[in-house]
């Protein structure tokens, strides 16, 4: 079987790597011809543990292969993936621009069977439009008779934890109308199925709207236990106990219950813009995740507002250290980070701010310029610092040493966003401690 992927983003480049590591013939196609030289000299446009190693001996191997030009290689596949971007427009809208372009090149050029699956996160009824607009061209260009086929197979891995999620993920999702479609879907999935997993096929219109449905849940849960938090903190209960017991009911289970200062990253504040978007356009108001939204843009306005607090105020000239800028740890994806938020408030105010981050200081340079001080590590960062402010959790965060920082800080306040440190430690150290969610 030979598959093409259409676009080297995150989801493109990590699906095409795990394919070609199962012993699929795999061509990663992408329009920036910068970014495939690269690949092919095994540089990795994206920080993903463990995807160089992959995507390297695959290409030594022959069966992974990089190319600009998708029209050459087209018609040797049976399947074409699409993993182009689709970012938000200003209104909140999926740009499918990308997407429409990837299908018009494929419309222009196939003259056998192909199978079209979009990988790419898209809303509900897009593969129907790569259908009619695939089927149009065809016929325009007299093909009337040659059959293709749609599908739609969401992604659902993580970044940092890419790989694993994608050779053993908990499910696989695919949408099909045909079983023609179905039979090469389970084809090409059947070395994975080793490890376990399920593929649960549908129909196309609710495979798309599982992976919306899916993110949608995974954010509400984030925003809920946020507004639970700032509850707990104004009638002094402990998040973190509450978390503990909300967590051991099986019905509720124990991930994606972590409050913090809000969630960030390439998907959720796109896929939540996206799905409310899918429902405004049909004239019914998602109000569920509406609201999640809410809570999710006042949460990561609360670090800043921890910070203010304290000093009542009077903030303006002072410093202070921003340890982690990645919307997460193991990654060095900066867009809608928490990270930003609070540091934009804090320059607005006239605060000095001297950021660290193992992964992302190349990426925060494209938001910040050079209106912060780039730390070289977490106890530059600190220097002088009348307050150590943590947005991202990243492992080596956990166990600093508190007597340097006791001794190079200015004020010994620690605002942590994600809930890492302890009160009793930090107050043992002689730290001021503000969690979130905690008296
Ligand atoms: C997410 C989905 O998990 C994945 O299935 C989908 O394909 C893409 O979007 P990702 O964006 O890589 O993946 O990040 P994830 O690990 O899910 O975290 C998202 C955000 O939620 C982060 O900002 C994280 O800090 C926050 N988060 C997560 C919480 O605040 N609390 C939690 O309990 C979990």
């Amino acid at each position: 079987m030979r598959i093409a992927i259409v676009g080297t983003g995150y989801v493109g480049l990590v699906s095409g790597a795990c394919f070609a590591e199962m012993g699929v013939d795999v061509t990663c196609v992408d329009i920036d011809s910068e970014k495939i030289e690269g690949l092919k000299k095994g540089i990795i446009p994206i920080y993903e543990p463990g995807l160089k190693s992959i995507v390297v001996r695959n290409y030594d191997a022959e069966r992974l292969h990089f190319t600009t030009d998708l029209t050459s290689v087209l018609n040797e596949m049976d399947i074409i993936f699409i993993a182009v971007g689709t970012p938000s427009d200003e209104e909140g809208n999926a740009d499918l621009s990308y997407v429409m372009t990837v299908a018009n090149t494929i419309a222009d050029n196939m003259n056998k069977h192909l199978l079209i699956v979009t990988k790419s996160t898209v809303p509900v009824g897009t593969s129907y439009r790569i259908r009619e607009l695939i089927r149009k061209r065809l016929d325009e260009r007299g093909l009337n008779d040659l059959q293709f086929d749609v599908a739609s197979n969401p992604e659902f891995l993580k970044e940092g934890a890419a790989i694993n999620d994608f050779m053993s993920p908990d499910r696989v999702i695919v949408g099909v109308e045909s079983k023609e479609a179905e039979n090469l879907m389970s084809r090409l999935y059947r070395p994975f199925l080793l490890n376990n997993f399920r593929v649960i096929f549908m129909d196309i219109l609710s495979s798309e709207m599982t992976k919306y449905a899916s993110n949608a849940m995974l954010a509400t849960r984030i925003s809920f236990m946020n507004d639970i938090a700032n509850l707990c903190e104004i009638v002094g209960a402990d998040v973190n106990m509450v978390r503990r017991g909300m967590g051991s009911d099986s019905r509720i289970g124990r991930s994606f219950l972590y409050p913090g200062c809000g969630y960030g990253g390439s998907c959720f504040p796109k896929d939540i813009r996206a799905i409310m978007k899918v429902g405004e356009d049909v004239g019914y108001e998602m109000t569920v995740i509406k609201a999640v939204e809410e809570v999710n843009n006042r949460q990561k306005g609360i670090l800043f507002h921890k910070f203010n607090r304290y000093y009542n105020g009077d903030i303006k000239g002072k410093t202070v250290a921003v340890w982690g800028l990645s919307f997460k740890p193991e990654t060095d994806d900066m867009r809608d980070a928490p990270s930003l938020t609070l540091i934009e408030s804090l320059l607005k105010e006239g605060v000095n701010v001297r950021a660290y981050d193992p992964a992302a200081m190349q990426e925060a340079r494209k938001y910040l310029d050079d209106r912060i001080y780039y730390a070289t590590d977490i106890y530059d960062a600190a220097n002088e610092a009348d307050a150590l402010i943590v947005p991202t959790e990243w492992k080596e965060f956990r166990l600093p040493n508190w007597s340097i920082l006791s001794k190079i800080m200015n004020n010994h306040l620690v605002i942590d966003g994600r809930n890492i440190y302890n009160k009793e430690d930090m107050a043992a150290y002689g730290f001021e401690y503000r969690g979130i969610g905690q008296k």
